[in-house]
């Protein structure tokens, strides 16, 4: 995926759905369909802004049956690059973005006996697509969704309309919290478990599964963070004679984007390997903050996830 294959769409829908979250929906410029998804999906939203351009990942939580139109939600992050700023005090009705076609990096198991599904905050968005596919089905679930207080409970009429007795909510405002052990003790064999949310719960449920051995072909997780911030660092692009500058709230991957350099990506968040970029020399440490190298590759220090991970170093040489 890069920027020369996405789709021109139009805000034709902005709601206020909690003080932090936006809900919007984007139609196609051209009219017509956009391409099918699968529950689970995200689209990258590609943004424009007079002196930066954004491009974050957000989970498609409109119906897969329903084309016409995408819908996503947006969460305000206080430590926002831009993005969500973008999103929330830029876009008005009628404004014009590009989104790049939907990927599934979370979908559900075929032949899962039963799903448990664990949303922290926003992390709410890949289920509401999930729940149209697991509503019409016969596949055994349950959702757990813990978020900060009541009006943070974003899309609460339309879970309980699809998810009726398998939906319960735990306030953190009133000390309720989820009990991963005994949800993951309690389930039959052939159960898969997904958690999407802020990183600590992420880490939480999978930690707590895998010890409770749950194989980790029956553990998913997905986790759209913003790529880490850290020290500014040069970067040279070996086929294409260019030192990039990465500053220091800047990926590499956007400043060699930045530089007109193109790179194929699907996830930007250090999950797929689209990036994977080859090190041709490294002079001092490389920070490593995907979810997709092996311990033996990141000793090696002949790749970089370019998305989410930085150097500190003088020298970076990449093979772009
Ligand atoms: S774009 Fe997916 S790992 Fe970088």
């Amino acid at each position: 995926m890069n920027d020369a294959e996405t789709i021109a769409v139009e805000v034709i829908g902005i709601e206020q759905v909690t003080p932090l979250i936006k809900y919007f929906t984007l139609a196609p410029l051209a009219g017509g369909a956009l391409p099918a998804f699968s529950g689970g999906s995200h689209i990258i939203v590609v943004m424009r802004g007079a002196a930066r351009v954004h491009r974050n990942p957000y989970s498609l939580l409109s119906a897969p049956q329903e084309l016409g139109s995408y819908e996503i939600g947006v969460r305000r992050m206080e430590e926002s690059r831009g993005g969500s700023h973008f999103m929330h005090d830029a876009v008005r009705l009628g404004s014009r973005l590009e989104i790049a076609h939907p990927v599934n990096l979370f979908g559900l198991d075929k032949i899962a006996r039963k799903h448990v599904l664990i949303a922290g905050g926003i992390g709410i968005t890949p289920f509401l697509a999930h729940l149209e596919d697991l509503h019409a089905g016969t596949v055994a679930y349950e959702l757990h969704y813990s978020v900060r207080s009541p009006d943070h409970a974003a899309f609460l009429e339309r879970l309980r309309r699809r998810a009726g007795d398998q939906l319960r909510i735990y306030y953190d405002s009133e000390a309720q919290s989820i009990d991963v052990e005994a949800l993951l003790t309690r389930q039959p064999l052939g159960t898969h478990v997904y958690v999407c949310g802020p990183a600590g719960m992420i880490e939480h449920v999978v930690a707590t599964a895998k010890s409770a051995g749950w194989p980790d072909s029956h553990i998913h997780w997905e986790q759209f963070s913003a790529p880490p911030v850290g020290d500014a660092f040069d970067a040279f692009l070996a086929r294409s004679n260019l030192t990039v500058h990465v500053p220091p709230d800047r990926s590499l991957l956007e400043s060699i984007e930045a530089a007109g350099v193109e790179v194929p990506y699907l996830c930007r968040g250090g999950v797929c390997g689209f990036c994977r970029t080859r090190v041709l020399e490294v002079d001092g440490e490389l920070i490593h903050n995907d979810h997709f190298l092996s311990d033996a590759e990141r000793s090696q220090r002949r790749s970089i996830m370019p998305c989410v991970s930085r150097a500190r170093c003088r020298n970076l040489v990449l093979d772009l």
